[in-house]
């Protein structure tokens, strides 16, 4: 079915990681194809946009921190070449992140997560109740202290994937408005995808409208990119065992509004179930939850609830703003909540997804990464410890936690 690649490199899902992915490769002189029917409409248009390497710090994850940190390293460069390379803004808001505690409960968890921070030699800085308040005047007066982190900071997703897009256009990439069925094999060797006909192929087949390509249309690849999110263990043409274990994380978050020039805070405030993010021009995100729901995208009514709950109490103000938007995305979610980079199965296929709640923070080095790997056929060594193999013998779909 499939004849002479007629790209270097097929990429299935142009989310931020593939749409970086392809504008980083093309750039490299790479011919590069993105196939996606709803790009950048999927997890990465959900999120929060923070760069939070060091307030999502958790137990038991230092791989993915050194990951985390080198990615959150790279992005003052990598959002000027962006805005360069696109001619539009992405939003990059170098304003700090402010952890504060609610009650005593709360103070004890944040003093230990502050303890790990220190250990793990991170930049925070413990402050008093009066210290949270003299930065964020907005904050409830029954706030007991908090932990500063100046170095987490945060980009407008949206906009990103807005910028990719142009970038990806301006260097060359060709999108193809469609869905892969499955991957097109020839012996031990994936040589392409084959496109999806008519019909959406169910719950789990992916945002966005159907697609109206002919059933079975092939495209030819040196390299098949797998980057659908957690969309990417569903994709025919391999045994599920080949295919990463990467499954869907459900978070709901709310769109605000209010006057840009009175903002709600300075910069990121998080409590322990809540996070509060002013975008700089009236917009504020408050997130997330965190559901095994499978593939459910429903809003409920209880989880606005919490939502809004929650970041009132930290800062009073939100009960003035106005509720602009619901959102739900599912997180690419992987067994070690680590993102799975590399080759793997049979010649020729490469995957880069699992990215989980760090995403847009991750999409530098992903993309530099797997961009270099395309080049040289050499996994480079910062994604090493991130190959799809830890996983061998986990059944796509599951991405279950192991630990
Ligand atoms: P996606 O953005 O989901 O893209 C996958 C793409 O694949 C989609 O466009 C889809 O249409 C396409 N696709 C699926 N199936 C097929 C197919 N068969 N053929 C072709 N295309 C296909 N990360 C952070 O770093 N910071 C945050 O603050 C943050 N907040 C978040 C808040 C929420 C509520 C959520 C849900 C996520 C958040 N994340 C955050 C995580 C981040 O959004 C994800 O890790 C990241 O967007 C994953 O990008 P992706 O490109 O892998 O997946
Ligand atoms: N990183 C924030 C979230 O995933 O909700």
């Amino acid at each position: 079915m499939t004849h002479q690649p007629s790209a270097d490199a097929v990429v299935v899902g142009g989310g931020v990681i593939g749409l970086g992915i392809a504008w980083r490769a093309a750039l490299a002189g790479m011919a590069v194809t993105v196939v996606d029917d709803a790009p950048g409409r999927g997890a990465s248009w959900a999120a929060a946009g923070m760069l939070a390497p060091v307030t999502e710090v958790h137990y038991g994850e230092r791989p993915l921190l050194q990951l985390n940190l080198a990615a959150a390293a790279r992005w003052p460069g990598f959002a000027a070449e962006l805005e360069e390379a696109s001619g539009q803004p992405v939003g990059y808001r170098p304003g700090g992140t402010l952890a504060v505690a609610r009650d005593a409960d709360d103070n004890a968890a944040l003093e230990d997560l502050y303890q790990f921070q220190l250990r793990c030699g991170l930049e925070v800085e413990r402050l008093r109740s009066r210290e949270c308040r003299q930065l964020e005047p907005g904050l409830a007066p029954s706030i007991r202290g908090g932990v500063l982190a100046s170095g987490d900071h945060q980009v407008d997703n949206r906009a990103l994937v807005e910028a990719l897009l142009a970038a990806c256009s301006r260097a060359g990439v060709r999108m193809v408005p469609g869905r892969v069925a499955e991957l097109a094999v020839t012996g031990d060797r994936v040589t392409g995808v084959v496109l999806a006909g008519t019909g959406h192929g169910g719950e789990d087949a992916g945002p966005g409208p159907a697609p109206s390509r002919p059933a079975g249309e092939a495209l030819a690849a040196g390299t098949v990119v797998l980057a659908a999110g957690c969309w990417s263990g569903g994709i025919g043409g391999l045994a599920a065992e080949a295919l990463p274990p990467v499954r869907p994380v459900k978070g709901q978050l709310l769109y605000l509004r209010g006057p840009a020039d009175q903002p709600l805070c300075q910069g990121n405030v998080r409590g322990l179930e809540v996070y509060v993010v002013p975008r700089g021009d009236g917009r504020v995100v408050v997130g997330a939850t965190v559901e095994e729901q499978g593939f459910d995208t429903r809003v409920t009514a209880g989880a606005v609830h919490e939502l809004l709950r929650a970041a009132l109490e930290l800062l009073p103000d939100v009960a003035e703003l106005e509720l602009t938007e619901t959102v739900v995305g599912l997180r690419p979610g992987s067994p070690d909540n680590a993102p799975m980079l590399g080759p793997t199965g049979p010649e020729g296929l490469v995957v880069a997804t699992g990215h989980y709640r760090n995403g847009i923070l991750l999409t530098p080095v992903t993309a530099d990464a797997i961009a270099e790997l395309l080049a040289t056929g050499k996994v480079p060594e910062m994604i090493a410890p991130f190959g799809p193999a830890r996983f061998a013998g986990v059944p796509a779909g599951s991405g279950r936690r192991v630990s």
